[in-house]
Parts: structure tokens; C-alpha cells; sequence
């Protein structure tokens, strides 16, 4: 049995009359930069997120870092974020000159735990940038909150979110600015790099636009320095073709999570992912926690040996990499859940071409280790 993290191939043949006649579309029309099939994906994602505007950039780092020149992060200023995510959340603000400070996560969600994010803040603080790890929505009510209480700029990381809704609302539109990944293994994913910088703020938006295209407004009139970041057309075209799946897309996922957590259920040394009632998870990851006594990395070796495969998101917390450890200002709360989820975690393969057979036999291989270990009072 073939089991892999994330089937491409499979999600592309599902679809791929649609995919190759939009490709084609763009190769017959050759506008391969800009263009109006740029444009129409750019309009109906923010439509399909119930926002305003949207800018396709060339990935999710890019659209990190241009929302933070947006929002004029400078050499010195701070930014909030957590610690338990993937190092461009905050990278593109160190780009900038600004010093990470690290906020603790909510052992349940892994995601920045908002009652540990006042502390933090100094008058050198500048933003806050919310994870919406594996496709769980933060808390961002208090988030939003506090930051206006501090008049503090909210990014929301929504890399691998698409689609998900806090209270309803669909994440990416909930802060200031938010920011997509289009990488091919997202929820939404190009066939190559691409992101997106989201934002109801049309001044926000305009900055934007500006800092992708080289800090000009007018052609070869360059009024600040900027970048030359683009989602191109092929892959907007792709995407398009995408959106219109993303539905139906989530929806497998979620009952792909669903039988997981069946199949899982009676494993008391597996923790499986948290369910918020008021939240709609779309599982871009289907994250366990594995608890001491059987021990994470035993597992993984014994799933290796057995052929299934599975990752660890993330075996590292960004305040222990030496490129934050050694970087002056660079700083971080106390970081207990964070880097017990280090230890702990471990993703099983996830998507959306997922068979009850595939997952039968990942949690089969999980629980004859677990049962084995616990019964044998390893
Ligand atoms: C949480 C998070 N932020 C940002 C990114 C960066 O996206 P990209 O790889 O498109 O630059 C990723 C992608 O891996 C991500 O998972």
C-alpha cells in the first residue's frame, strides 16, 4: 500500500482536465507576468476569504516580509510571534532589522497562547503575528484586543490555513494583514512557489503593492526601496482552477481527521488534535502528541521500519535556532508548552486524497507500538 505525507500526483489527476485547459489558456496568451488571470484569482480568493483585497507574491516568506515593510517594521522595533511554527514567521521580520520576542503556545492548540503576549510588549514592540498552526484558527479576539489596547499591527500567519474560520470568520482578513503560501503541499498549493498578502486596509493594500513591485507606485518612478515579488500566472491559473475545489478540499481533509481520531481514540498514550466547537480546523496537518512514557522519537523509528510516513512539525522551537539565540534583542517568555510540543509531536500523513484503508493501516502501525510499549511498561 502507497502511502505518502501529501499525494500530489492523486489531487492533480482528480482534476487535471480543468488544470491543463487553464495552463494552456495562459501558455496561448503568453502574458506570463501580470496579467488578468493574476488579477481574477487575486479577486476571487479575497471574495472566497470575505475580504477585501489580495496581492499574489512570489511565496509565504515574501508575503511576511512585505506585509511587515507595510506595516513599517524597522531596524530595532519588535515583533511578537510564537516560537512553535516554521522559521519564516520570523525570519522576514529579522530581515527587516526588528528583534523576535517569542510568546508561549497553548498546549492544546499550539498556537501563541494570548494571555502570555502582554508581558511581552515594550515600547519598542511594533506587531504581533499569530500562527494559525496546521490549520487551527488562534485565539484571535484577545489578540486583536490587546493589540489595540498597544496600537500594535496584527499579521496573521495564515500559510497553512486557507479556508479556516475563527467564530465563523475565515482567517487571513482577522488582523491587519494577513499572509498565504501557495507551496505545493499547502491546502491550496501552486505547482511551484506562490503567496498572498491579505488586508481590508486599502492604504495597507497600496503599501504593499508598492514594496512587491521595487517601492514604485508609477513605472520606473521608485519612491522607497522595495522587492520584486510576483505570483505568476501559470500558477495563478492553477490556483484558480484550485479555489474552486478548496471546499470540498477541506471538507476531506476534516473527515480524513475525523476517522483518524476514531481509529485513535482508545490510545491514552495519543493525544489527538484539539477541536474547538466555535473553530473550523482544515488540518493542514493531522498532528498527534505522543506521550513521554512511550516516546515520540521510538515511534517514529518504529513507523520508519514499518514504511509509513510521518514528520515532526517542528523538532526545533525558532528561540532555541542559533540564528535567534545569537541575535541581539532577540528574547522570549517562559516556553514550557513550546518545547514540550518539540518533544512530543508527530504528523501523520494528511490529505486530500487520504483512503480509510491508507489511514487503517498508519494507525495500526501506531497503535501496535503504543500498545506494545505501554503493555510491555516501557
Ligand atoms: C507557518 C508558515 N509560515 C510561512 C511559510 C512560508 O511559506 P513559503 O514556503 O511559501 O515561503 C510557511 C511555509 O512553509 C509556513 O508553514
Amino acid at each position: 500500500m502507497d502511502i505518502q505525507m501529501v499525494d500530489l500526483h492523486g489531487q492533480y489527476l482528480a482534476i487535471k482536465d480543468e488544470v491543463d485547459a487553464a495552463i494552456q489558456e495562459v501558455l496561448d496568451s503568453t502574458r506570463f507576468i501580470k496579467g488578468p488571470v493574476v488579477g481574477q484569482f487575486e479577486c476571487d480568493l479575497a471574495g472566497y476569504l470575505d475580504g477585501t483585497y489580495a496581492l499574489g507574491v512570489g511565496n509565504g516568506t515574501d508575503a511576511l516580509q512585505l506585509a511587515f515593510m507595510a506595516a513599517g517594521i524597522e531596524p530595532g522595533d519588535e515583533v511578537i510571534s510564537p516560537a512553535f511554527t516554521f522559521i519564516a514567521t520570523a525570519e522576514a521580520a529579522a530581515l527587516l532589522g526588528a528583534a523576535p520576542v517569542f510568546a508561549d503556545i497553548d498546549p492544546q492548540t499550539y498556537n501563541i497562547d494570548p494571555a502570555q503576549i502582554e508581558a511581552l510588549i515594550t515600547p519598542r514592540t511594533k506587531a504581533i503575528v499569530p500562527v494559525h498552526l496546521f490549520g487551527q484558527p488562534a485565539d484571535m479576539d484577545p489578540i486583536m484586543e490587546i493589540a489595540e489596547r498597544h496600537g500594535l499591527t496584527v499579521i496573521e500567519d495564515a500559510a497553512q490555513a486557507v479556508g479556516a474560520r475563527y467564530e465563523g470568520r475565515k482567517v487571513g482578513f482577522l488582523g491587519h494583514m494577513g499572509t498565504l503560501s501557495f507551496f505545493p503541499s499547502k491546502n491550496l498549493g501552486a505547482f511551484g512557489d506562490g503567496g498572498a498578502v491579505l488586508t481590508d486596509d486599502a492604504d495597507l493594500f497600496e503599501q504593499v503593492k508598492m514594496m512587491a513591485n521595487h517601492g514604485a507606485r508609477k513605472k520606473y518612478y521608485n519612491e522607497v526601496v522595495g522587492v520584486n515579488s510576483r505570483l505568476d500566472a501559470l500558477q495563478a491559473a492553477i490556483l484558480g482552477v484550485k479555489l474552486r475545489h478548496l471546499d470540498d478540499y477541506a471538507e476531506a481533509r476534516r473527515a480524513a481527521a475525523d476517522r483518524y481520531d476514531a481509529l485513535l481514540a482508545d490510545a491514552d498514550a495519543i493525544t489527538t488534535p484539539h477541536r474547538d466547537p466555535d473553530s473550523y480546523h482544515v488540518f493542514h496537518q493531522y498532528t498527534i502528541r505522543v506521550a513521554p512514557e512511550v516516546g515520540r522519537d521510538a515511534l517514529q523509528a518504529h513507523l520508519k521500519a514499518e514504511g509509513i510516513p510521518h514528520a515532526v512539525y517542528y523538532p526545533t522551537a525558532l528561540h532555541r535556532l542559533p540564528v535567534f539565540t545569537d541575535m541581539p534583542g532577540a528574547r522570549h517568555g517562559e516556553m514550557t508548552a513550546t518545547e514540550q510540543a518539540c518533544d512530543e509531536v508527530l504528523s501523520l500523513p494528511m490529505h486530500t486524497e487520504l483512503t480509510a484503508a491508507q489511514q487503517e493501516r498508519v494507525a495500526e502501525a501506531v497503535l501496535d507500538f503504543v500498545n506494545h510499549r505501554v503493555r510491555a511498561g516501557v
